[in-house]
């Protein structure tokens, strides 16, 4: 299970008071579906339900896409995009020869992206997965055309079986498109908002095509959410939601989510996505912001160290490496780092994050940390579930609905009036 270490808390507050009654009532709010957005609730069930059912078809089409391609392009934005990315860059940084390679279009309108895009994919043979559950969001929707019309001109009449539609069951543009064209198709289920859908055939598909073990991950994400239903302060989930409340009341409206390893990037732009569409509106909410370590304390080091103290920290870590390096050893010590010869790099880095911790602690940070056992399908599972709950608790304990965001409209709506969408 995941472990939250709230010593680097001690400096700011005691655990007693950490509203944990607050967190029980949100936990019961949450698990009883009787709160705000409980219609979008159904991710707490999604790795139950899609064992019993959908995994075999999305392991069946993972195989033919490998079997045949050389590429996916992925196309989605948001919550049809980020958990895949998170998984497949965190655990497959380094694709074997067998893995197509993974392309993700559609999360942005740069006509060079698009085009570096076509470019590095060149004349492989491809498959596409668009997921989109509205089937109506304009980045996908354009990058769907242009590669749709690539895959036509390349395939003829058998385009259509390498096309792969993830939507909703029974509405939208893309489920009557997908369904006039007949294109194998994955569902996004009702209940399940993108930000929450990684476990469903959103993430799923492409981090089985990437090589990822999807049966491990769900049937990790089952104990986990099996654990995390624990009702007590215990709860790793609580200890979190109740701690960065309780900063958040006390002034630190900005967390930064950093993590020693660099295959964390997109699980950061992941979480980052799942707080701030779940907490930050009504005028309140925590800033999720991220570092990658140690890379940004060469950047961003003196702002946290130094800047206004605003900040809480949370650091994910990996409790070990996937790989052993030892530093060499050189006759004549010409760098003067032979005190670290015959070191593994772990260490080192271990000992880093300490120092870090210490340091930032005495710049007035608060430092939550959290840990999973390894950077494999299980901690990928463990962590997925323990932030996914963490956030409705977090959000419940706010006073919001964590699982809508009627902000995001507001940027559309001027874009199609700007672009002449006939009805705006
Ligand atoms: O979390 C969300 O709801 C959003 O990020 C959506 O996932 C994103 O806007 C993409 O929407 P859709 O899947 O309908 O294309």
């Amino acid at each position: 299970m995941v472990k939250v270490d709230l010593s680097g808390t001690s400096a700011f507050f005691d655990p007693a008071e950490l509203d944990f009654a607050a967190a029980a009532a949100a936990h019961r709010t949450l698990a009883d579906k009787t709160g705000a957005g409980s219609e979008f609730t159904g991710w707490l069930e999604l790795p139950q339900r899609i064992r019993d059912g959908e995994l075999k078809a999305i392991l069946s089409a993972a195989q033919r896409i490998r079997g045949r391609s050389k590429a996916l392009v992925v196309i989605g934005i948001g919550g049809s995009y980020l958990g895949a990315r998170g998984a497949i860059e965190l655990l497959r940084p380094v694709p074997s020869e067998d893995d197509p390679k993974i392309f993700f279009v559609g999360n942005g309108l740069s006509p060079d992206a698009l085009s570096d895009t076509v470019t590095r994919l060149g004349d492989m043979d491809f498959d596409i997965n668009v997921i989109s559950k509205s089937g109506t969001t304009l980045e996908p929707a354009l990058a769907f055309r242009v590669f749709r019309k690539m895959l036509k001109e390349k395939y003829g009449s058998a385009a259509k079986k390498h096309i792969f539609a993830t939507t909703d069951a029974h509405r939208g543009a893309l489920k009557s498109l997908a369904d006039a064209e007949g294109w194998e198709c994955f569902v996004v289920p009702d209940d399940v908002g993108g930000r929450y859908s990684v476990l469903s055939a959103v993430g799923l598909l492409p981090m089985a095509v990437a090589g990822i073990d999807i049966k491990a991950v769900i049937n990790s994400a089952i104990i986990a959410f099996k654990e995390l239903d624990l009702r007590s302060p215990e709860n790793p989930a609580w200890q979190y939601a109740a701690a960065r409340q309780y900063l958040y009341g006390h002034g630190r409206s900005i967390e930064i989510l950093g993590c020693y390893e660099p295959s964390f990037r997109f699980m950061a732009e992941w979480w980052k996505q799942l707080y701030g569409e779940s907490e930050g509106k009504n005028g309140i909410g925590i800033f999720p912001a991220s570092v990658e370590f140690t890379a940004d304390l060469h950047s961003m080091g003196q702002y946290i160290q130094d800047g206004p103290r605003t900040l809480m920290e949370t650091i994910v870590s990996f409790e070990s490496a996937r790989s052993s390096v030892s530093v060499p050893f050189e006759m004549g010590d010409p760098d003067g780092l032979n005190y670290l010869a015959g070191k593994d790099y772990a260490d080192i880095c271990r000992t880093a994050s300490d120092a870090v911790k210490a340091a930032h602690i005495s710049g007035g940070v608060p430092n939550i940390g959290i840990s999973v056992p390894k950077r494999d399908e299980a901690g990928f599972a463990e962590l997925v579930c323990f932030f996914e709950l963490a956030c409705a608790i977090s959000g419940y304990m706010s006073g919001v609905n964590p699982f809508d965001q009627p902000g995001v409209e507001a940027y559309k709506k001027n874009m199609f009036k700007l672009l002449g969408k006939p009805g705006t």
